[in-house]
Order: C-alpha cells, then structure tokens, then sequence
C-alpha cells in the first residue's frame, strides 16, 4: 500500500469501512482539519479531478459535448471528477457513485448538482411569480419541499436561487429571479438558501445552494442573454451585487458565475469578482462553479486563445470548478508542472470543494442522497397544497373595474376561452427539474372545480400558440396566423355572463436563451382579445407570464386583469380561489410593466438625471411618443379590498449616525373584506457624493386587517439601511437629508424627511 493511501485510511476510516462504523463530526474545525489532511495526500491529478464537473444526458441543460461515456466512466473510476450535474434518480446517482467509492484511490464522493429552480417535482410558482407573493416564509417552505423531493432523487445539490437583478422584460430569464430591486431579491435570497440547506447541511433533506449568476448576467444589452454587459462600479456595487453578498452572508455553499462579459472581462476570468470581492472582502468560504462551458468560452469572448489559456484564466481569478467545459481537464496539470499556475491556487479551490462536501456529510455517507425508501416518505398531497397555497398568493390583480372580481353567483354562464385556458404544461414553466409535463391543473379545471354544479362552464380555445413542440432547448416559433377557432369564441362569448380569457405566453417562451423583441401578445391573442372584447365587455383576461408583458390595449379596454405567471402544479386551482373570491388577492409585482417595449430596460429606482421630465418642453429626459413611467410600477398590486395609509410619523427629524430613526405608519382596512396588503417602506438620498435613485425600497411588511381594522406599522432605520457604495468606493451613509416614503406600491406614497447628522 502506498504511504498516503495508508493515511487516509487512519484519517477517513469511513473511506474504507461502511457509514455505520463513522461519527465523524462537522464542526467547523473538524471539517477544516479533515480538508486539509486529505489535501495533504492529494496527487495533483486528484485534485485537478475535483475542480471537474461532467453533465450526464438524463436531462440536458446546455449544448451536448458528445458521446464520452466510456471515457468519462474510466475518469469516475479513477476519481478524477469532483461533481456530476444533471443526473437523476436515486439509481443513476448510486451508480455513479460506486463507480468513485468502488473503484479509486481516495474515494472522495460525487456531488449532483441539478436546476431545482422552482419545484422538483412538485413545481412551485416560477421565481418571478412566486416572488410577487412577498412572501419570505412560503418561499423558504418551497425551498425546503424542493430540497425534500430533489433529495430523494439523489440530487444534492440546487443551481439556483438565480438572484440577478433583471429590469429587461426582453430577457428571458426574467422569470428565474426575483426581479428588479437589490432589496427584494436580497430577501428573497436568503429565504431560499434558508430553504435548500436548513441549519445543517449534512441534514439529508438539505441540499446546497448556489448564488448565481455572478455577476451582472442580468443587465444584457439589449435584454439579449448572454449578451456584453456594460455597468460600471457604482451600479455593480449598489444594484447588482447586495444580494450575491447577502447571499454569502447567509452561508450558501456555492456561487456559479456568469457567461456575461462585464465591463470588458468575462465574468467567468474576473479576478476582481471573484477573487477581490467575493473571496476577499466579503470572506466566502464556499466554492464557485462555472456556468455551463462558461471557461471554455472566454476562447469565443476572445479573451483566451485556448482551452488551456481559458484554464489559467479562469483558476488564477477564482473559478474553483470547471461544468462540462473541459477546460481544466485539458489545462490544470500541465499549467502547474510548468509553473504557469501556482498550486496553491489548486489547493485553495479543491479545499473549497471538500468543505463543502464534508458538510454536506458525504464522508460520513456518500449514498445518504441515494436512499430509494426516501421518495415514497414524501407527502406529495400536502406538498400540492403547499403549491396551490403560494400560487394564490403570487397572483397580482392589476385591474378591476366596477369590482367585476371576484366573481359573485349571479355569473352563471361562464366561458372560459383562449390557447393558455385547458393548457396543463404551461403552469409548470421553464426550468421545470422532474415537473411531470402536462401535469397543471389548467384554468378550465380549476373553474370547473370551484363552480361545480352552480354555474355552466363553457371552453372555447379561440387560438392556438402555435410554439410547436416544447423543450428546453429548441427554439419557439412564435407566428401562428390561424383564426380558424375565433368564431366558435365569439360565439360562446356572445351568451356568457362573463368571459374568463386566458392568454401570454407558453412555459418555454421565457427562461434561458428565450430573448425576445416583441414582449406583447403572441400569435393572434392581440386580435381573438379584440374580437371577443366586441361581442362581450364583461371580461376578465388571466395572464400566464414568465415576464412583464405588453399589455397596454387590455389595460385600457378590459376591466379586470390577473397576472397569474407560471403557477405551478396547482395552477387553476389557485387561479379559481382569487377569481371566485375564495383567496383575496395580495400579490404585489416584483418588476415593473412597461407601456411599450420601448422603455426596456424599465425599473422604478432610476436616477432623477439632470433633466427631469417636463411636459411643457422637449429637451428633458422624456419619450416624444410615450410616457416615462410604468403601466403598473413596481410593488403594485390591488386587494379586493381597499387600504388606507395616514399618519406617517418619524420618530426625530434628525438622525445621530450609528442611531436609529422609526417611521410608522397606520394602514386601515377601508373596504368590506378582510385582506392583506404589503406595507413598503422607500427612501431617498436627497444629495450624495455619487448620484442616487430617485427612490429605493428599503423595508416591507405583510399585513392582513379585518375590514375597518387598523395597524400601526413601524420600521426601524439604522445606519446600514442608508448606506451605499459611494464616491470613495465604500459602503457608507453620508450625511445630509432623507426622503421616507411609505405606501402600497413604488407611485402611490406618503412622505416625510429627516436629517442624517
Ligand atoms: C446554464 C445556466 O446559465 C445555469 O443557470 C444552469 O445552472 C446551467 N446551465 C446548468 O444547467
């Protein structure tokens, strides 16, 4: 036996002997006393191995490398693989598995890495949707059932919470984070890597997070993915990066980084990113995956001539594995043996990668993901429950004229019309994990379900979308002309007491790669809307949308409108709860609808410029053709009751630096119904060493009243809350005055000031 293989085998009798027989504990320094001991007997080639990470071809999420399998089998083997994505089952991953823990030299196991995105196999709102909910413990709970069902499946591993701010409704991947603010997504952020991973990572239920896309992914030009991206340091600091560092903050295992050029570097080679801040100032102890090939591509960015220039880019700025871009494995050893990269930077990525295995507690037991009894103890009913429950909350009622919702019992005829209206595939979305196609409860089903035997519930399709087939990677066609279904709608509408229309888009019309120009109506929705809307006024148009849409004809013209995103598994059934006033809508938007396609990228915490808007002349920063504004800003949502907000109070008008100030506020309950309403607190900083946004939020609260009820809402500002990374590149608040602004959305606000001394 040679010397370090005897070692290891003092070191980790669980290497050798069955889980059973180890009580390893994960203290912080055992885990870093165990890092470094199996380190020590580490061949260069070993460790390389662990900064690999191969894509098995049960479901594929990026453009295949080929047939490798045999030759990809030998390298598990010799356990010169630090991680598997894309591989399911609690067979597959076992299999793979063995092949390390059977066969090579220091058993080290397998992670499994898999796009758990919003749901396993329970699908769960997309993230955008889900994120119009405010809700932080409904989507920690989401994560858990996640982590729960992708556990079971042998997954151990999430790509995901996607935190990238996006304010580009034309990029697809809108629907995959949280949306425009740095706040929100902040909390939302940590919510979900409160959900994947639990208290305790080696928890068989928990699996690791992944902060991702780091950094800037989501401010494409031109809202084309993966387009360069342009932003400077003050936007990177103050918009971009709060949540990767709340992120960090809150312990997630992983970050992956971007395809995305940033100001002139690809993300992927960002020392600065990855090394200065991410390692070094914010000091993150995790590892971080590239993007799928995202190495081997700095060769297309023109930014490395090579796949082993690629490497040493890539290593000497951070990137601690390599997902199927084959660039470390062409590169490492060689750029090490000839003193081009040192290794200790080796050392330092494969000690990332080990911690976070040792917590995960695949040591202990590298089959404790693999457990085919762990699926059937799921409770996949109160899982649905859960889903139908945060789906009805993420609906956002954006509309509702003459109070047409929630629809009372005197709507006893009911047609329920358009393309999205029976469709039980779209609910589920893009990024859909083991989400079983076809599988939603459809609009139809849900009204059907609510209204049994006391209504009659008619369906006419209307029109198709006209996609074609669905996949994840091939394209849409998105030009149906085919009117042929308009005339049986109209005719169904003509004798209904209301018209139920269900249009936007199809589940793989948003989601990666899925950039579009045009963010209207697909296809012939536009016009089968306009046909109906002649014959029948009484409409309510339920939007199934991956991203903010152009709905300016329906805003003005139809009288009650539902955002309803991808919803999930229990899609209709949500649906029906706020259509039939079982659920009383609460959802608030997480980014903001435009007027016209030409305002992208909007959001609502834009700069005041030096020009403000003026309307009585042109040379100001304003649209000749459109306003600047949103059609429904940020934060909004309507409730079928009414809030008042009054007395908006401070506790001083002057603020001693490292001392709080509370602003409360009183919200009343002014309508006949009990409901609940998402309290936002913004603030501005009126004059300040770098421009700021005009507004910015900085709190929020769930509050549910009973109607004429009141509650006194109260926010504590501290010093932290007003800082930003300012003209001497820190994180600081300056003095000098402060807008509060507190309300029910971004527009609708009471204000007061106060003076930071
Ligand atoms: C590419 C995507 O950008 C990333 O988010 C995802 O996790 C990987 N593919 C793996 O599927």
């Amino acid at each position: 036996m040679k010397k370090g293989l005897l070692l290891l085998v003092c070191l980790f009798p669980v290497l050798t002997t069955s889980a059973q027989e180890s009580n390893i504990k994960s203290s912080v320094q055992d885990v870093e006393a165990k890092v470094d001991s199996l380190l020590s007997i580490m061949t260069l080639e070993e460790k390389v191995g662990q900064m690999m990470q191969y894509s098995g071809t049960w479901d594929l999420t990026g453009p295949a490398t080929g047939d490798q399998n045999q030759y990809r089998e030998e390298r598990l083997k010799q356990g010169l693989v630090g991680s598997m994505l894309n591989v399911l089952s609690v067979d597959a991953t076992l299999e793979a598995q063995k092949l390390i823990m059977e066969n090579s030299r220091i058993k080290i196991p397998l992670m499994f890495g898999y796009d758990v995105i919003h749901g396993h196999r329970t699908m769960f709102p997309v993230p955008l949707g889900e994120t119009a909910s405010w809700d932080l413990e409904a989507m920690e709970e989401t994560a858990r059932i996640s982590a729960l069902e992708a556990a079971a499946d042998g997954v151990n591993w999430t790509f995901a919470p996607m935190i990238d701010i996006s304010r580009d409704a034309r990029w697809g991947r809108i629907m995959e984070g949280a949306g425009e603010d740095p706040f929100l997504t902040s909390r939302v952020a940590e919510a979900k890597i409160r959900g994947y991973q639990g208290d305790d990572l080696s928890n068989p239920a928990s699996i690791a997070a992944t902060a991702k896309h780091f950094a800037g992914y989501g401010f494409a030009e031109a809202g084309r993915d993966y387009n360069t991206v342009h932003v400077g340091d003050n936007e990177l600091h103050n918009t971009i990066l709060p949540p990767f560092k709340a992120a960090a903050k809150a312990g997630v295992a992983t970050f992956m980084n971007a395809f995305n050029d940033l100001d002139g570097t690809p993300a992927t080679g960002s020392k600065y990113l990855q090394r200065d801040i991410l390692k070094g100032d914010w000091n993150w102890d995790g590892f971080i995956v590239s993007d799928w090939g995202s190495i081997a591509e700095m060769r297309d960015h023109g930014f490395a001539e090579d796949l082993t220039h690629a490497a040493e880019i890539a290593v000497k700025a951070g990137s601690d594995m390599d997902m199927e871009g084959g660039a470390y494995e062409t590169g490492l050893v060689n750029l090490v043996k000839e003193g081009k990269v040192d290794e200790a930077l080796i050392d330092d990525a494969v000690k990332r990668v080990l911690r976070v295995k040792f917590k995960l507690g695949l040591f202990e037991d590298p089959y404790r993901y693999s457990d085919p009894e762990a699926i059937k103890k799921i409770n996949f009913d109160e899982h649905r429950q859960v889903a139908r429950d945060v789906a009805k909350k993420s609906i956002v009622l954006l509309k509702n004229e003459k109070n047409l919702l929630p629809l009372v019992a005197s709507a006893k005829n009911i047609v329920v019309i358009g393309p999205l209206a029976d469709d039980k595939d779209t609910p589920i979305g893009n990024w859909r994990a083991q989400g079983e196609a076809n599988s939603a409860v459809s609009i139809l089903e849900g009204v059907r379900n609510a209204v049994g035997k006391n209504a009659k519930v008619t369906y006419a399709k209307g029109a198709d979308l006209g996609m074609g087939e669905r996949s994840f990677l091939k394209p849409l066609k998105i030009n149906t002309t085919d009117k042929s279904g308009f005339k049986a709608a109209v005719d169904a509408a003509k004798k209904a007491d209301v018209v139920i229309l269900a249009l936007g888009e199809d589940a793989f019309q948003s989601g990666e790669g899925r950039s579009q120009v045009n963010i209207g109506l697909a296809g012939v929705q536009q016009e089968l809307m306009q046909e109906i809307y002649a014959v029948n006024k009484n409409i309510v148009l339920v939007l199934q949308n991956g991203r903010p849409l152009e709905i300016t004809w329906a805003a003005e013209n139809i009288p009650a409108i539902v955002v309803a995103w991808q919803l999930g598994t229990e899609s209709g059934n949500a649906i029906a709860d706020v259509l039939f006033g079982k659920y009383n809508p609460s959802g608030k938007l997480p980014v903001s609808f435009p007027r016209a396609v030409g305002q992208e990228p909007l959001y609502y915490n834009q700069k005041m410029t030096g020009r403000p808007s003026n309307p009585t002349d042109v040379t100001y920063s304003a649209y000749t053709d459109e306003r600047n504004d949103a059609l429904y800003p940020f934060g909004f949502g309507l409730s079928y009751t009414t809030f008042e907000y009054s007395d908006l109070q401070l506790s001083a008008e002057e603020m001693e630096s490292g001392r709080n100030i509370e602003v409360s506020v009183k919200l009343t309950n002014t309508g006949s119904k009990k409901g609940k309403e998402v309290v936002q607190l913004y603030l501005r900083d009126l004059v300040a060493s770098t421009t700021r946004p005009i507004i910015e939020l900085k709190g929020f609260e769930l509050v549910e009243l009973e109607p004429g009820a009141s509650k006194t809402v109260t926010f504590n500002i501290g010093t932290e809350l007003l800082e930003f990374y300012n003209a001497n590149k820190e994180w600081a608040a300056e003095p000098g005055q402060f807008e509060v602004m507190v309300g029910g959305n971004s527009k609708d606000l009471k204000t007061a000031k106060f003076r930071l001394k």
